[in-house]
């Protein structure tokens, strides 16, 4: 996975940089001699990598720099002892985006230290990065500078920084919830053409974790709500609900003018009655809903049956 991802970043830095005059006799060569040749003058690759330096509650995947060095290095180490390239092929810079502080402040502190590299003239490609509001401003802005800067990262997957114009230079290593959409939707939707193999399901209600939009959120004052982050979860229902909007009729029809959705916070003081209460409004809006009218079809057929 890490030598995927460096040989990749190799790929990227090779083709967005200007590149030098072919050299001569090239074509003996072996495409890894002709790349260390071509971009000789070039070396080192500077690598920008950005990551909270803690592991916090902010981030549920508890990326680290401690915990990415080690990976990057035998990557690094890898490419050298292959002969792929030599010894001083790239110098990587670690940057705090310091995530583990502050989950809305991160993305300037990202975004800053990406600046502040690009100013000083040691900015090739940029690695890491924890959460996808300092990714999405960075690889926005970083696509600007020069011939565009790459980025790669393990992070990323929500559908909103999936647009190829706005995030141009950006590789996402572990694919998007979009993707995840599309084997939920052929895993559990009601199609048209339906095939009894499939659950066929219309009545779905979105039940997650969200702090922002909680119904147990604590009391707060706007500012505060807007400075929270939202979470994985709704990012990933998010792509869902495109994702289904976009692909049938029927739920484009049913989803309106709202997909029924219960938010909670998964921190936050709940008591077993407050969950039993939510469960019931679920249960009314999913399937729920389907039963009771059943439930009352029968009862009325029931009742002809008997005489009443
Ligand atoms: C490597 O990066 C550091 C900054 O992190 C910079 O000061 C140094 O000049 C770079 N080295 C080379 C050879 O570019």
């Amino acid at each position: 996975m890490a030598r995927t991802l460096l040989f990749l970043l190799l790929f990227l830095v090779a083709t967005s940089a200007d590149p030098p005059r072919q050299p001569k006799g090239s074509t003996a060569m072996s495409p890894a001699d002709q790349l260390a040749a071509l971009y000789k003058q070039h070396m080192p690759f500077n690598v920008l990598v950005v990551l909270p330096a803690k592991e916090s509650n902010n981030d549920k995947f508890g990326l680290t720099m401690d915990k990415a060095r080690p990976v990057i290095d035998i990557a690094v180490e890898d490419i050298i002892k292959q002969g792929i390239l030599p010894a001083n092929w790239i110098n990587l810079t670690y940057h705090d985006s310091r995530y583990w502080e502050d989950s809305s402040l991160a993305e300037r502190y990202a975004t800053t230290g990406v600046v502040q590299a690009y100013c000083e003239h040691r900015l090739d490609a940029i690695i890491g990065f924890a959460d996808s509001y300092s990714l999405a401003t960075v690889a926005k802005v970083s696509a600007g500078f020069g011939n565009g800067v790459p980025v790669m990262t393990t992070a990323g997957m929500i559908a909103q920084i999936g647009s190829k114009k706005n995030f141009p230079y950006l590789t996402r290593m572990q694919g998007s919830y979009r993707q995840m959409a599309d084997s939920i939707y052929q895993f559990l939707a009601f199609k048209e053409d339906n095939d009894a193999k499939e659950l066929n399901y219309k009545n779905l209600v979105f039940v997650y974790h969200d702090k922002r939009r909680a119904l147990n959120r604590p009391q707060t004052t706007t500012e505060q709500v807007t400075d929270m982050a939202s979470s994985h979860c709704y990012f990933s229902l998010y792509a869902i609900k495109n994702y289904f909007t976009e692909r049938s009729d029927y739920f484009k029809e049913a989803w309106k003018i709202n997909t029924p959705h219960l938010p909670f916070d998964e921190e936050a003081e709940r008591a077993p009655e407050d969950i039993h209460k939510w469960l019931r409004i679920v249960s009314q809006q999913a399937n729920g809903r389907f039963f009771i009218l059943l439930g009352l079809s029968n009862y009325a057929a029931w009742r002809k049956g008997n005489g009443g």
